[in-house]
């Protein structure tokens, strides 16, 4: 798989790498470990270079996994955790002070299995914390060889330039996707101009936009979806159009929905890297086949096109939720 950079400190990360938050958490019950384990040495035979986990996927156990998957194989990949939720819990604050920081990280070296994390982002801005205080935390753990590289997620803009004032940020780590652009008007123009990579997540919607989630899918009750105004069933009925239209987009380029939605992302800037998750190996390589679909001016303004005339229903976020992202 072609490779991309992420920031400008020479952090190269295969196009598109694999979210491991699902493996354990977030969209019902876990994977059987060594199912995961083999997922994830799967994904780098496939060429996937870049993994991403977070403290609070689980908590804990995601990061465990990720570290015993990868440790044969440890000098060839890059590997990306988060801090920022006290206790490392999801559903508490924000905690972004420089000691739970640095816990954080000496806690994650450990369950990780390596001597650095390559990418340590903040999970979410802490409105408690100075930005410079964080910043420069994750400097000093630079300088001390324990990080690599300094990344955030669903900061905004001002809080972008605060931090990568102190410390280059090497990646902003967002939702973006067909059916969520709102990244596009304010924060991906403060990367361009500061030479921050951008790592969406969800890049497949959280599983819609490929098709497999209908008005008759039902979610287990550990699945965060089912929280999702954006997942009710009256969203998700009134969401189909826009799977029946990268249905037909699909089909114009003899690929799947999943690989038309990852091909729209690479092809919207080349400092942009993806992250989907999935459980299941056929789907991995689905998924890993989007780095060679390509798509062409014309492809990008039939996909435009069609979008315009949809309108997505349903927030992204439960309304609880909504107040931590672009802050
Ligand atoms: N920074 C943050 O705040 C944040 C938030 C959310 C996620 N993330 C990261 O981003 C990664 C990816 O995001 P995500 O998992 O939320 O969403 P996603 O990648 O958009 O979608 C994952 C969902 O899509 C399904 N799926 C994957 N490939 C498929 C295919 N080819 N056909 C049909 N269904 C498919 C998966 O189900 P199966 O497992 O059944 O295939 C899973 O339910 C996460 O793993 C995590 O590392 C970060």
């Amino acid at each position: 798989m072609l490779k991309r950079t992420l920031g400008k400190n020479g952090l190269e990360v295969s196009a598109l790498g694999l979210g491991c938050m699902g493996l354990s958490f977030g969209y019902g019950p876990a994977t059987e470990k060594n199912d995961a384990i083999r997922l994830i040495r799967t994904a780098f035979e496939r060429g996937v270079t870049f993994f991403d986990t977070a403290e609070v996927y689980g908590p804990f156990v995601n990061e465990e996994l990720v570290g015993e998957a990868l440790a044969p194989i440890r000098d060839q990949v890059v590997i990306a955790t988060k801090f920022g939720f006290q206790d490392g819990d999801s559903k508490k604050p924000m905690d972004s002070r420089p000691e739970r920081i640095r816990a954080v990280a000496e806690a994650s070296l450990k369950r990780l299995k390596t001597d650095r994390i390559d990418l340590f982002y903040q999970h979410r801005v802490d409105p408690n914390v100075p930005m410079e205080d964080v910043a420069g935390t994750v400097k000093d753990l630079i300088r001390e060889g324990k990080v690599k590289h300094f990344g955030l997620s669903e900061a905004g803009e001002q809080s972008i330039r605060r931090a990568h004032a102190v410390q280059p940020v090497a990646a902003l780590q967002s939702e973006y996707s067909l059916w969520w652009r709102e990244p596009e008007h304010k924060v991906m123009p403060v990367l361009e101009e500061l030479g921050i990579g951008f790592v969406p997540f969800s890049p497949l919607g959280k599983g819609f936009l490929t098709g497999a989630i209908d008005e008759r899918t039902s979610f287990d009750q550990s699945d965060f979806r089912a929280m999702v105004p954006r997942f009710t069933q009256e969203s998700r009925k009134a969401n189909a159009g826009l799977v029946d239209v990268l249905g037909r987009l699909a089909d114009g380029k003899s690929a799947t929905r999943a690989q038309i939605a990852l091909a729209w992302l690479l092809a919207q800037k080349p400092w942009i890297v993806p992250i989907p998750g999935t459980t299941k190996l056929s789907r991995l390589d689905e998924n890993v086949g989007a780095a060679s679909v390509e798509l062409s001016a014309g492809d990008l303004a039939a996909i435009e096109a069609a979008l315009n005339e949809i309108q997505v229903v349903g927030d992204r976020y439960p309304a609880q939720w909504q107040q931590r992202v672009d802050r």
